[in-house]
Order: structure tokens, then C-alpha cells, then sequence
């Protein structure tokens, strides 16, 4: 996150003045306490769901997501156990009234939640099929650590998935409040290069890393996202566009499948 004080105009950005755990409060009761409140983050949960479905390959498991949020992914995932955790109470408290009227396959466990900063958090006593961290690795003060303790919840052969902000894409959106994100505690966008690395120095095998949701409209992303090019290709000129924009990391977000496989 930007703590360069600006001089003059004078924008504060709320993270500056709140203390992380408030801040993440107020995100997660403003943006998450319905389920499929905006498209971006409906389709990003959708992706998550079939990648699970297609690593698991379609048969229920172990899962553990780490900063759940209010537990929208939960509510669409087929597992046989579930825990989320998150640092903010507030989120959790939503997720967990919510767990109640969820309507469970037979043999599978009431998703449970737990407010925790997974800094310290204690590790599992048995580790998970699939660790899961949607939209939440930016937000940590020490990304190694984490990824470290993500890597040890997952058991031999499981997967950990990943999804993270592309920073070059989101930095071209232009957004209706002229252009202010207001990121929260953000520690680090990290890097395509700089998470590989976390990913193996946590010990994981790197499986896949590509990007999803092309986006933009500044520089040049306003062109190649236009709907007049869109338009101009047809339905399926357009789709194969889309694939290619991904490939080339033009995605909102990059999506990093990683497996423990010693
Ligand atoms: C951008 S939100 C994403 C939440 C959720 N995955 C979603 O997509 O709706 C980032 C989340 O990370 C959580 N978070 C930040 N730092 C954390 C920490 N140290 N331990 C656990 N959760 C944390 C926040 O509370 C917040 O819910």
C-alpha cells in the first residue's frame, strides 16, 4: 500500500486512517454480506468452484480457505469439510449465521468459520486436500510466512489454488469515483515471478499459472478491451480473443494452481 502522504488535493484513503482488522469489516459488510452482489466476484468464485470440481476431479473433499471473507466461496463449493478463516470478526459472524440455512448433501459437515490472523494461526491438526486463498495474498505482511503455512496445510498429493489481483490490469481500470481505489491494507502486490518463487520455496510443485477476466480500459487494455473491436470479431472471434488476451496475462486476476507432491 501507498503511505506517501499526497500534499495537495488531499485524498485519505480509509486504510489510512483505520486499523487493518476495522477496515476489513467494513469491506467485507459493504461488498460481501450478500452472495453475488457484483459479476467480477461471482464469476472469479464461479472459476474457483470448477477448478476444485476439475483438481478434485469432481469428487468432495477437505478444504481449508484461508481469509474467506464472509464465506461467499463456501456457500457455492461442493466439499466434504470446510473451514474458513478470516482476520475480520465481522465477516466471519456473517459467514457463520449464514452456514445455518445452507442445504448440505448427506455425509457432509456444516461448514465451520474462525475469525484468526493466519500469521498465528495454529496449524491443523490434519492437513486438507485443498487450501484455498481467493483475492488475499496482497493483503498479508508477510507473504513467505504465509505461503509457507499454506503449503503445510495441504496434505501429500493435495492442491493449494491461489487467485490474486493482476496488478497491471487492475492499475488500467478506470473506476466511476475518477480513478481512487481504495485497496485497503494492502502489503505487496506481488509479482507473476515473485509468487512462483514463494509458491516453490513453500516447497509446492507450480502445476499452472495463467490469468482470467481480461479487463482495462486505460492505455492500451481501452482498445484491446473495446466492444467495437468485440463487436468487430463476432461471438466467436471475440472468445478466442479472450483466450488469448488470458494467455498473455491480460486477466484481472492470475489464477496459480500448486501441488504438494513430497
Ligand atoms: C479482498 S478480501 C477477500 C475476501 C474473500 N476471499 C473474498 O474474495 O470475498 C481480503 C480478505 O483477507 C482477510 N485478511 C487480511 N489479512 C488477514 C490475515 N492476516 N489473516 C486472515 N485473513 C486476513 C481480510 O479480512 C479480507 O476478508
Amino acid at each position: 500500500m501507498n503511505t506517501d502522504m499526497p500534499t495537495t488535493p488531499v485524498f485519505i484513503e480509509r486504510s489510512w486512517e483505520m486499523e487493518e482488522r476495522s477496515w476489513w469489516d467494513l469491506w467485507n459488510g459493504s461488498f460481501r454480506a450478500e452472495d453475488g452482489r457484483d459479476e467480477t466476484s461471482t464469476e472469479l468464485f464461479g472459476h474457483v468452484n470448477g477448478l476444485v470440481q476439475e483438481v478434485r476431479k469432481g469428487s468432495r473433499c477437505r478444504v481449508l480457505e484461508v481469509a474467506c471473507g464472509t464465506g461467499t466461496l463456501s456457500r457455492r463449493l461442493s466439499f466434504s469439510s470446510y473451514h474458513g478463516l478470516d482476520l475480520s470478526a465481522a465477516a466471519i459472524d456473517i459467514a457463520c449465521k449464514k452456514a445455518h440455512s445452507l442445504a448440505l448433501a448427506p455425509g457432509v459437515r456444516e461448514p465451520t468459520y474462525e475469525a484468526a490472523d493466519f500469521h498465528e494461526w495454529p496449524l491443523a491438526a490434519e492437513p486438507f486436500d485443498v487450501v484455498l486463498c481467493v483475492d488475499a495474498v496482497s493483503c498479508f505482511r508477510d507473504q513467505a510466512l504465509v505461503l509457507r503455512k499454506m503449503a503445510q496445510s495441504v496434505r501429500h498429493g493435495g492442491h493449494l489454488l491461489i487467485t490474486t489481483v493482476n496488478p497491471f490490469v487492475y492499475n488500467r481500470i478506470r473506476r466511476a469515483d475518477g480513478g481512487r481505489v481504495q485497496n485497503g491494507p494492502v502489503s505487496h502486490w506481488l509479482t507473476r515471478r515473485e509468487l512462483h518463487a514463494l509458491i516453490e520455496q513453500a516447497g509446492l510443485k507450480l502445476e499452472r499459472s495463467y490469468t482470467i477476466m481480461p479487463r482495462g480500459n486505460r492505455g492500451i487494455l481501452r482498445f484491446i478491451n473495446s466492444w467495437r473491436l468485440n463487436r468487430a470479431l463476432g461471438r466467436s472471434g471475440s472468445a478466442a480473443f479472450r483466450r488469448l488476451k488470458e494467455r498473455a496475462g491480460l486477466g484481472q486476476y492470475r489464477v496459480v494452481v500448486a501441488r504438494k507432491t513430497n
